[in-house]
């Protein structure tokens, strides 16, 4: 069931377009993932979905009703802020039950709803503690139990877990993903962070600039980028830039700089032969000490030299050089032991299919 639809969605200041021609639908009890740079429109998005702003052109849709001209209190909407600022002067108890009041929801009722959502995010008993007597995480639990408390039709999360350092946005990750599946939320999540977008997300929307630049699942964005942003913005790449000729059976010849050849996977949409740029994701890339041959498909191989071994725990991070002085950046799987070397010679293979091919410039 589609519970929210974004429909050609345009919103203006003055002359500066913060949102551009955005559409997209969330079906009932999905999260998707709204990622994209500092100032691309997440959180404009979010407050046209809200109500806090109004779009100038298209429509938001609840379950196929138009919210136009609905105030942010007349949508069923559960809010975390960019900041999650709770209520400094009440206790968790009352923060939580703030949307129950203001919704006049039944007043017998609300100590036990606010027990079950503490009992959710896992801070049973906290209810007469201020939010200054809490962790960072557990605010932030806090502010989750808050905006789910009211049962909305739509939650929206932005940048929920920014202000935690690095270890507990990483556990947390993976509980707040446990709590939106338990209560089967309709959820936008908006990010920053590309892992955390993929982690989290159903499906995943990349903005630039107030456009949508791709969505699709979080592999499909990975593996097929349309463009050298998406491509960039999901992941570590190394770049190939050139001229595509040759194209048979959906593998075409790339002649880029440095002299160096290599077979890519033809793009479906750009059947042009002409300038396009190329990314082979670090992972993608194997080393071994000999040119092994390569069967009867097609493959890339290229000789190179080590400039760097990075052991990133269960990562092995390699910069390796390639005829005409390009660093390329390989990953391996680091399995207790290792044979590559600074200096030392190696040949680099990759296969086509993993050469993605996009619009040059894009
Ligand atoms: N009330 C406003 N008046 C004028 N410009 C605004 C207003 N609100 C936002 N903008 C501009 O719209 C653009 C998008 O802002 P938005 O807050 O949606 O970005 P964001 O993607 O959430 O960024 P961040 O990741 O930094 O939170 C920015 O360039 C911002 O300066
Ligand atoms: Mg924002």
């Amino acid at each position: 069931m589609r519970v929210l639809e974004l429909s050609h969605a345009t919103k203006r200041y003055g002359a500066f377009v913060a949102v551009e021609d955005v559409s997209f639908t969330v079906e009932k009890g999905q999260i998707l993932s709204l990622l994209g740079p500092s100032g691309c429109g997440k959180t404009t998005t979010l407050r046209l979905i809200s109500g806090f702003e109004d779009a100038n052109e298209g429509a938001v849709l609840f379950s196929g009703v138009d919210m136009k001209g609905r105030r942010p209190y007349e949508r069923n909407v559960g809010l975390l802020f960019q900041d999650y600022a709770l209520f400094p002067h009440m206790t968790v108890a009352e923060n939580v039950s703030y949307g129950l009041r203001r919704r006049n929801f039944d007043k017998g009722k609300i100590p036990d709803r606010v027990a079950e959502m503490l009992a959710l995010v896992k801070l049973k008993g906290f209810d007469d503690r201020r939010p200054n007597q809490l962790s960072g995480g557990q605010q932030q639990r806090v502010a989750l139990a808050r905006a789910l408390a009211t049962n909305p039709e739509v939650v929206l999360l932005d940048e929920p877990l920014s202000a935690l350092d690095a270890k507990l946005r990483h556990e947390l990750r993976f509980e707040l993903k446990a709590i939106l599946s338990a209560v089967n939320a309709t959820t936008i999540v908006v990010t920053h962070d590309q892992e955390e977008a993929m982690s989290l997300g159903d499906s995943v929307i990349v903005m630039s600039a107030g456009k949508i630049m791709q969505q699709g699942a979080p592999t499909e964005i990975y593996a097929d980028p349309k463009t050298r942003f998406v491509a960039e913005f999901i992941g570590r790449s190394n770049w190939f830039t050139g001229e595509l000729r040759n194209s048979t059976n959906g593998v075409a010849e790339l002649k880029a700089a440095g002299g160096i050849r290599m077979f890519v996977r033809m793009p479906e949409s750009s059947p042009n032969l002409g300038a396009f740029d190329v990314c082979v994701r670090p992972e993608r890339i194997r080393i071994g000490a000999d040119i092994q041959s390569s069967g009867d498909a097609p493959m890339n191989q290229m000789r190179g030299t080590i400039r760097d071994v990075a052991h990133l725990g269960a990562d092995l991070h390699l910069l390796v050089e390639i005829p005409g002085g390009q660093l390329l950046t390989v990953t391996e799987k680091y399995i207790g032991q290792s044979f590559e070397r600074a200096g030392q010679e190696v040949s680099i293979t990759f296969f086509p299919q993993d050469c993605i091919v996009v619009p040059s410039g894009s």
